[in-house]
Formats: C-alpha cells, sequence, structure tokens
C-alpha cells in the first residue's frame, strides 16, 4: 500500500540553533489514520507540522506524498498540492474579522479560484454545529465557535490531510474537549487523516488516536 505521506530520515534545524530540531526523523502516515505529536514548547511540533504540509522544505532527508518524492516539486506544484488536500488549524484560529462566517469557510474555495455560493459555508457551518451563525462575524463568536469556523474552512476542499497545531490551546478545558469531540467526530464520518500537534495529553484519550512523543527524536509510543 502506497502511504499518504513518509518521511525519510528527515532533518531540519535553523541557522542560530546548534543542534536540529528535527534530526533523522522516519514515519509513515496512512489515509485515515489519527495522530497525536505530543511535545513540550519548543520541541519542534509546529516545524513538524510544516514540514508535512510543505510548507517548510527539509535540511535532508525526503518527504513523500503518495509515493512521490516532493523534493523536485516546484513551488506551484507544492501550492496545488496544499490547495486541494492540505487543511490546516492554527491554535489562533486564524479567521479573518471583516468575513462573516460563511465567507469565512469558503475562503480556501475562492483562493482556488472556485465559484462560491454559500451553500459550501452552510454545509460545513451545520457540520460544526454553528447552524442559524451564517451572518455573524468573527468578533461576535466565542473561542470554541471560533475554533469550530476554523475547523469547517479546513474541510470544506474535502481535503486528505488535516494538520491542527495545538488547536486547543487558546480554549478553556470544556470548550478545548468540545473541540477535540468534534474533530473526532468529523474523522471518522469523513474519513480525513488527522494530525494534531499538542503539549496537552488530554487529547490523545479524547481522539482515541496514536501517539507520537517528540522531543529532539520522534518516538511512538502506540
Ligand atoms: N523561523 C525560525 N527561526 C529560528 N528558529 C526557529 C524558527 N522557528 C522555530 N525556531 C526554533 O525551533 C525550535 C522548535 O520550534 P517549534 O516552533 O517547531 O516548536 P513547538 O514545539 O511548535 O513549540 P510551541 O509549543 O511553543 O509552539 C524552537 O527552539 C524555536 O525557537
Ligand atoms: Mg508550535
Amino acid at each position: 500500500m502506497i502511504s499518504l505521506l513518509e518521511f525519510r530520515n528527515v532533518c531540519k534545524g535553523y541557522p542560530k540553533l546548534s543542534v536540529p530540531v528535527i534530526d533523522g526523523v522516519s514515519f509513515k502516515i496512512e489515509q485515515g489514520e489519527r495522530i497525536v505529536v505530543l511535545g513540550a514548547s519548543g520541541s519542534g511540533k509546529t516545524t513538524l507540522l510544516q514540514l508535512m504540509g510543505l510548507l517548510l522544505r527539509p535540511d535532508s532527508g525526503n518527504v513523500l506524498i503518495e509515493g512521490e518524492d516532493v523534493q523536485d516539486w516546484s513551488e506551484s506544484k507544492r501550492s496545488r498540492w496544499r490547495n486541494q488536500n492540505l487543511g490546516y488549524v492554527f491554535q489562533d484560529f486564524g479567521l479573518i474579522p471583516e468575513l462573516n462566517l460563511v465567507d469565512n469557510i469558503e475562503l480556501p474555495l475562492r483562493i482556488a479560484g472556485l465559484r462560491t455560493s454559500g451553500l459550501d459555508g452552510m454545509k460545513f457551518l451545520s457540520e460544526v454545529d454553528l447552524c442559524g451563525r451564517e451572518k455573524a462575524f468573527p468578533a461576535e463568536i466565542s473561542g470554541g465557535e471560533s475554533q469550530r469556523v476554523a475547523i469547517a474552512r479546513a474541510l470544506v476542499g474535502h481535503p486528505k490531510l488535516i494538520l491542527a497545531d495545538e488547536p486547543t490551546g487558546n480554549l478553556q478545558g470544556q470548550q478545548g474537549k468540545q473541540i477535540a469531540e468534534l474533530f473526532k467526530r468529523l474523522q471518522v464520518k469523513l474519513g480525513f487523516t488527522l494530525i494534531v500537534a499538542t503539549h496537552n495529553e488530554d487529547l490523545i484519550e479524547l481522539l482515541d488516536a496514536k501517539t507520537w512523543i517528540l522531543s529532539g527524536r520522534l518516538t511512538k509510543s502506540t
């Protein structure tokens, strides 16, 4: 079987750091997996997710997407792959204040050059249990609701891969728990591959996910 994503001995550092942040990491991720990458602040979670999402290039090693080495892909091929296959969810939601919730959700479709009518936005607003709020703006909703809109926006293009970077980091306990449960329910329903980077161990159980520990090197605990 060809894996959705494979890393072969990937290293990535930054100029002012003496040791690489990602130091010879190898793994395969299959379609439909749920994985929690657990690590302390500064352990390299965001760096790892950005490598997975083709937002960063490794210093050495290989990244393969469905068996194809992306080393030789042009920037435009990378960005086309991201547009068609990747949804990214950030700790700080990243909603556009000037757009209502439906327009925020449909933004990736418009960036991909597709015509939008509000129907996709409404459908995914309903998937995240926010029916009736379509005319609201980001300033008018809570943090937990903002993250639900951001998840809807990440899903609207039916991506194969969702990368979520500390998606509950800015939320209170109960709201964070609801977001994790929503992620799990949508993943089971839609079948995308879900990678969540966090320092919050509770997400492992809430998402019923495989766990990877990141501290210099990546280890798999389950
Ligand atoms: N653009 C950059 N330039 C230089 N150093 C960087 C850059 N981005 C990250 N780093 C450093 O690389 C290390 C890993 O950073 P990264 O953001 O991947 O960690 P993280 O696990 O996501 O941390 P956090 O939980 O605080 O978000 C840190 O020491 C950080 O200071
Ligand atoms: Mg980070």
